[in-house]
């Protein structure tokens, strides 16, 4: 098998996610935020997920300091916020987002899917990428479809599920 890096990210971009807001904030108290699609659940008891953290990430010394994270999973009308979150400037992204902020700090995007409530729980080295694991404190859900993204782009769901 060769190795070639265009190639493999189309392979990987084939596991069709959901996207979401993973948020903190940072020691001077303002709120941090990206959009990933690297979320994952890990177990179940203890109650814990994960999300990964390109180490060139803006954020990646807000998040390690904080003292825990939210992830908002986005619903299907959230596009145009997870395009903000991946592409603007850190600084403006949480300009006219009125964020409650949840358990462990961190703010929580209104309007999405679900959102969990984490405090830190362990930080592994991932390659290029930070794996942040998250014990999950609050959570909570709401009736709606889900914004899907797959082989680089967003999906929806056929079906009309939510
Ligand atoms: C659908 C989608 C999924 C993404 N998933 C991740 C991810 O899992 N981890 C990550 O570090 N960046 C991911 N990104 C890229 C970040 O959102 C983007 O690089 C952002 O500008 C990082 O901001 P920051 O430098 O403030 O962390 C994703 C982007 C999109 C559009």
């Amino acid at each position: 098998m060769s190795f070639d890096k265009r190639a493999f990210r189309d392979t990987l971009g084939c596991f069709a996610t959901g996207v979401c807001i993973v948020s903190a904030t940072d020691k001077e108290g303002r709120p941090v935020g990206l959009t990933v699609n690297s979320f994952t659940s890990v177990s179940l008891d203890p109650p814990l997920v994960l999300f990964c953290l390109d180490n060139r990430s803006e954020s990646l010394a807000a998040f390690l300091g904080a003292p825990g994270f939210a992830l908002s999973i986005l619903s299907a009308d959230q596009q145009a916020l997870s395009n903000r979150f991946a592409r603007d400037p850190a600084a403006s992204r949480w300009d006219g987002v009125d964020a409650v902020t949840g358990k462990a700090g961190a703010p929580l995007i209104p309007g999405a899917l679900a959102v969990l409530d984490c405090a830190m729980h362990a930080i592994h080295p991932g390659g290029d990428h930070t794996i942040l694991v998250g014990h999950v404190l609050g959570y909570a859900n709401q009736p709606g479809a889900p914004l899907l993204y797959y082989r680089g782009g967003y999906a929806a769901l056929e079906n009309g599920r939510g």
